[in-house]
């Protein structure tokens, strides 16, 4: 029988094609506790009960929009409930995967649009780790892992996203100057950078884009959201324990540096 230790929180999981739902199945198969948040709290909920029950491990859904502080604070307090009555083990590991891109060329973005993908990409991962992070800090332990891009280290390319790679951008330096700020606590914060991956995310794509993305990439395919998770739940693990500040490059090769 898997031993329950620690809960992980993961934003943005219930997109049947996403990376998230696949790190919070990953992270049930590992024996953790999930609590998935999204957008939808009846879908949250559905999708952590049918995790709960396939990976027999505690798991709660509730509703949350990471650019709303407010929102982000009952999702953190009805976490909170769970973990005092002793529903939910304590909070061990975040990974703040929600986001939202930018298909648009620069000159035909508008201020609310760039405003909107800073706000649940950027300001969304600071909010959602500012309200779990006492927990850990309390606990002594704790594993951060930031959702960033490529498109953060190269541009967004082919999207035209100046707004998602900025945003992207901001998760980085977020995660160094905060994995430096939380050195002595046990709390580790690393990001990763997916290149392209096979999600809903990048619907609106040509056969003929997806082929050119593909020729571009030494390994000659896009990511698997599992090939994505499994380098999330590692850096949650506790071998990762020498790792903070790091970003992990998860993109078959075509490194920029
Ligand atoms: N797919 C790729 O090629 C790729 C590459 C690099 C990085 N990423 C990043 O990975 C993450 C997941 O992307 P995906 O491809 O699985 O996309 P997706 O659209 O399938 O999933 C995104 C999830 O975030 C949720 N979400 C959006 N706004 C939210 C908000 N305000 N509050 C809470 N939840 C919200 C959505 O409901 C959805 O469940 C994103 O941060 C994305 O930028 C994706």
């Amino acid at each position: 029988m898997t031993t329950i230790q620690r809960t992980a929180v993961i934003t943005g999981a219930t997109s049947e094609r996403g990376i998230g739902l696949t790190v919070a199945r990953r992270y049930a198969r590992e024996g953790w506790a999930v609590v998935i948040l999204d957008l939808d709290g009846e879908k949250s909920a559905k999708t952590a009960a049918e995790i709960g029950n396939e990976f027999a491990v505690p798991a709660f859904g509730y509703e949350i929009d990471v650019a709303n502080e407010a929102s982000v604070a009952a999702a953190r307090d009805a976490v909170d409930a769970e973990v005092r009555s002793g529903s939910l083990p304590a909070v061990g590991a975040l990974a703040n995967i929600a986001g939202i891109t930018s298909p648009v060329p620069f000159l035909e973005t508008t201020l609310e649009l760039w405003n909107k993908v800073m706000a649940v990409n950027a300001t969304g991962t600071y909010l959602v780790t500012k309200a779990f992070l006492p927990g850990m800090i309390e606990n002594g332990w704790g594993r951060i892992v930031n959702m960033s891009s490529v498109s953060a280290q190269r541009g967004g390319g082919v999207f035209g996203k100046v707004p998602y790679s900025s945003a992207k951008a901001a998760v980085l330096g977020f995660t160094k100057a905060l994995a430096r700020e939380l050195g002595d606590t046990g709390v580790t914060v690393n990001a990763v950078t997916p290149g392209a991956v096979d999600t809903n995310i990048r619907v609106g794509t040509t056969p003929e884009l997806e082929a050119a993305i593909a020729r571009d990439i030494p390994l000659g395919r896009t990511a698997s959201t599992e090939e994505v998770a499994a380098v999330i739940t590692f850096l949650s693990s506790e071998d990762a324990s020498y790792l903070t500040g790091t970003t992990v490059d998860i993109n078959g090769g075509s490194h920029m540096h």
